[in-house]
């Protein structure tokens, strides 16, 4: 079975909008972890609209499982990795207007800024991930620099208009997973997986893991609801 990472960045969007302590995201990686997920992922952005640097340190020390920091490959997020310390720092591209992580990291083209920057991750002892697109040149060139994952990226598979092009993506996401495990690569996957298309991606075998956000979080608000506004119903009384 693949693991389960959950990426718990929404619940800090949640907080953020009214700059409050809750929800915390720290409570939210507990509950998931007592629910069974393999790991806990959180994106520590350059203007820090959702998760915090305070998060990132609580979160190293609560975490039970496996802490996965998503990060831009920056100087700044590099010194931040190197005292945090986490399991695993996924590099990701990273644009300031960007609702959320548009594409992969384009590491055929970058080979030589990212070189220092996973040499100097896993001389801290961080297991380095790249999130990429589907495609054989980025993931040959994640091998040539001895990243330890990638994390395909399953977006544009996810977005697929038509029957057609979701089966086309599926292939490309097939044949990347097989070229990674065939070059020792962990395969990671994510962005977008959600309750029906994880039907398609449970069965790429050389998946491992899967980083998933946005819908498990959505679903936990309406699952959630019930409760929340029968509890407060039973204090007024
Ligand atoms: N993996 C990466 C690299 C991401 O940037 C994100 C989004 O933060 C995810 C996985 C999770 O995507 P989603 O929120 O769509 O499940």
């Amino acid at each position: 079975m693949p693991r389960l990472a959950i990426n718990v960045d929404h619940v800090a969007t949640v907080r953020q909008a009214r700059l409050a302590a809750e929800p915390d995201p720290v409570a939210a990686a507990v509950f998931a972890e007592l629910a069974g997920a393999h790991g806990i992922v959180v994106h520590l952005r350059e203007d820090r609209r959702h998760i915090q640097d305070r998060d990132v340190a609580v979160l190293r020390k609560t975490v039970k499982t496996k802490l996965n920091l998503e990060m831009a490959a920056t100087r700044e997020m590099v010194e931040i990795a190197q005292k945090i310390k986490p399991d695993v720092a996924t590099l990701v591209p990273e644009k300031r207007q960007e609702l959320t992580t548009e594409g992969g990291l384009d590491v055929a083209v970058f080979e030589n800024t990212l070189k220092g920057v996973v040499e100097t991750l896993h001389g801290s002892g961080i297991a380095v991930s790249l999130f990429i697109d589907p495609d054989a040149k980025q993931i040959k060139a994640a091998r040539k620099l001895e990243a330890d994952y990638i994390e395909l990226h399953t977006g544009t598979f996810a977005e697929a208009k038509s029957f057609a092009d979701r089966q086309e993506q599926f292939e490309r996401l097939i044949t990347a997973a097989r070229l990674a495990k065939k070059l020792e690569i962990g395969v990671h996957a994510g962005h977008g997986v959600d309750y029906l298309n994880i039907l398609w991606l449970k069965n790429v075998t050389e998946i491992e893991e899967f980083s998933i956000g946005h819908s498990i979080i959505a679903r936990a608000v309406l699952v959630g609801m019930d409760r929340a506004v029968r509890e407060m119903l039973q204090l007024i009384g």
